[in-house]
């Protein structure tokens, strides 16, 4: 099976219109958007995906903000999709984010940063449950 990673397209970029956009700067480099959900996560889905983050003194805005309305989340499958999807989205604060990655683009905040990716298989395989249940 070729390389996946799930991505979630947060409220502040769903807020904005830039779903479309969005998925098709994966489309656009030849990766296929294999799965698709548009989904409001509740508090405890929130905390449950971002779980790793628990004890950082940013979890507590983070869960009510992803839980502030709806998120698109995406597995996106193609080879090296992990580390090439990073650096499609760009580094965590749009601040640093250079011009032409979507979180340079599209981002505001480090809380409000359009999107967030798998940093690993470990992680791909958690978030992907929290959203599409079980592996299928
Ligand atoms: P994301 O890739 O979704 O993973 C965790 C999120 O926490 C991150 O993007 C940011 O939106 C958010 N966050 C808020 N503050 C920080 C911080 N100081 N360091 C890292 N992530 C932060």
């Amino acid at each position: 099976m070729k390389d996946r990673t799930l991505i979630l397209i947060k409220p502040d970029a769903i807020r904005k219109g830039l779903i479309g956009v969005i998925l098709s700067r994966f489309e656009n480099v030849g990766f296929k958007i294999v799965k698709l959900k548009m989904v409001r996560l509740s508090e405890e889905d929130a905390k449950n995906f971002y779980s790793v983050h628990m004890n950082k003194p940013f979890f507590k805005n983070l869960v009510p903000f992803i839980a502030s309305g709806p998120v698109v989340a995406a597995v996106i499958e193609g080879e090296d999709v992990r580390v090439v999807t990073r650096k499609i989205i760009g580094p965590t604060n749009p601040k640093y984010a250079p011009p032409g990655t979507i979180r340079g683009d599209f981002g505001t905040s480090i809380t409000e940063n359009a999107i967030h990716a798998s940093d690993s298989h470990d992680s791909f395989l958690k978030e992907y449950e929290v959203i599409f249940g079980s592996q299928d």
